[in-house]
């Protein structure tokens, strides 16, 4: 079976290609590489000592689509390629509904002309926005997110449930994603942000090798376990897994189907320091700051439907998402760029 991955460079991607090459399928990798080294693929080649395909394009190139897939016999595509900066998605919100919703409604049309009909897209919890009770199940409410990168998944799910009724023969997974972080267990392959990370774990890895001076913890009067955030952080191997599942369960169902990948546990931030300190031995400097604007106190998924539907369980604990962190920040402090 042959598997267009759109943004396997990335983050995500490059650890679901690896589970996908793992488990036998074709893979099929299409990246600018705007967000990502080339110098990935090379790694994921070592780990799985399998080949695969690698296009440098963009999903907003039309005639690029309709070749690959007219190339390559293609089965299914998941969909990785996109922005996903809260800030940046503020400040410029034309680039990112043009990528993250013209270059899904591109790909999808691509593979409609193609008859592609199989599908897994990235989506976020960001769709839930913020007025909900923990935990967080499928069946809520959408489209309430407070910024332009949450509004542009929201957009891009409505499409693809769009598209669906239309079309009837496609199949498609949207999963919601809570907070991916750790890496590959070889150490070779893991998060590599530029710039300054938004996300808190890159932060810490950036602090840990001394890149940054000190963690800046957003609020301390939340209502929650020790006033500052709660979140559920999710193995990036977990969350890899819950990608092939997806795909294996997408062959006896019709339209779009929708599951939260968390492990439906929270965590504050002071927990995921201690959590690093206690794996990496090192000491993480920080000092309480305000509130960041558009974070909610707490969010954790129900797991239960992805758990029934899909016989999908969270495997690695918080001492493992943190020993792998460390593993590849240690092995790679600048990356894939040494
Ligand atoms: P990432 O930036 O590491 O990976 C995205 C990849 O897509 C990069 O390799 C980048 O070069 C590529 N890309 C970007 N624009 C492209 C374009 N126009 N054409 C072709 N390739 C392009 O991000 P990630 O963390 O791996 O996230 C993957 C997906 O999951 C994204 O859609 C993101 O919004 C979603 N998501 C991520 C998180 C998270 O915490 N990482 C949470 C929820 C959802
Ligand atoms: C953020 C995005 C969300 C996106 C998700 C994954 C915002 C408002 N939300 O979510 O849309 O889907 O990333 O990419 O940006 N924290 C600190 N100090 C830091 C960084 C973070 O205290 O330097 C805290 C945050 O306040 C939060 C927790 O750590 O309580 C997790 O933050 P983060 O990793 O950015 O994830 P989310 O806020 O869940």
């Amino acid at each position: 079976m042959n598997i267009l991955v759109t943004g396997g460079a990335g983050y995500i991607g490059s650890h679901v290609t690896l589970s996908l090459l793992d488990k036998g399928y074709n893979v099929i990798v299409l990246d600018n590489f705007s967000n990502s080294s080339p110098k990935v693929m090379n790694r994921i080649k070592k780990i799985s000592e399998k080949t695969l395909k690698v296009i440098q394009g963009d999903i907003l190139d039309s005639a690029l689509l309709a070749t690959t897939f007219k190339e390559h016999s293609i089965d299914a595509v998941f969909h990785f390629a996109g922005l996903k900066s809260v800030a940046e998605s503020t400040n410029q919100p034309g680039r990112y509904y043009q990528t993250n919703v013209t270059g899904t409604l591109n790909l999808c049309q691509a593979m409609i002309t193609a008859r592609v009909f199989n599908l897994v897209f990235s989506s976020s919890a960001t769709v839930y926005g913020e007025k909900h009770h923990m935990p967080l199940r499928e069946c809520y409410e959408t489209g309430t997110a407070t910024n332009p990168y949450g509004r542009s998944k929201y957009i891009a799910e409505t499409i693809l449930k769009d598209l669906a009724a239309a079309t009837p023969q496609l199949k498609i997974a949207v999963l919601r994603y809570f907070n991916p972080i750790g890496a590959h267990p070889s150490g070779l392959i893991g998060e590599n942000p530029s710039g300054i990370p938004n996300n808190l774990l890159p932060y810490i890895g950036k602090v840990a090798t001394g890149q940054l001076p000190e963690l800046c913890v957003h609020g301390s009067d939340y209502p929650t376990i020790d006033g500052t955030g709660v979140r559920d952080y999710i193995h990036v191997m977990d969350l890899a897994y819950g990608h092939v599942k997806a795909l294996e369960a997408l062959s006896d169902r019709s339209g779009v189907s929708i599951w939260n990948l968390g492990t439906g546990k929270g965590y504050s931030v002071l927990e995921m320091i201690e959590a690093f300190e206690k794996s990496s031995g090192c000491t993480i400097p920080f000092k309480f700051g305000s509130r960041r604007d558009g974070d909610i106190p707490a969010s954790w998924a129900d797991i239960s439907k992805i758990q029934s539907e899909l016989q999908w369980e969270p495997r690695f604990s918080l001492d493992q998402m943190m020993s792998d962190t460390w593993r590849w920040l240690t092995n790679n402090p600048w990356g894939y760029e040494q």
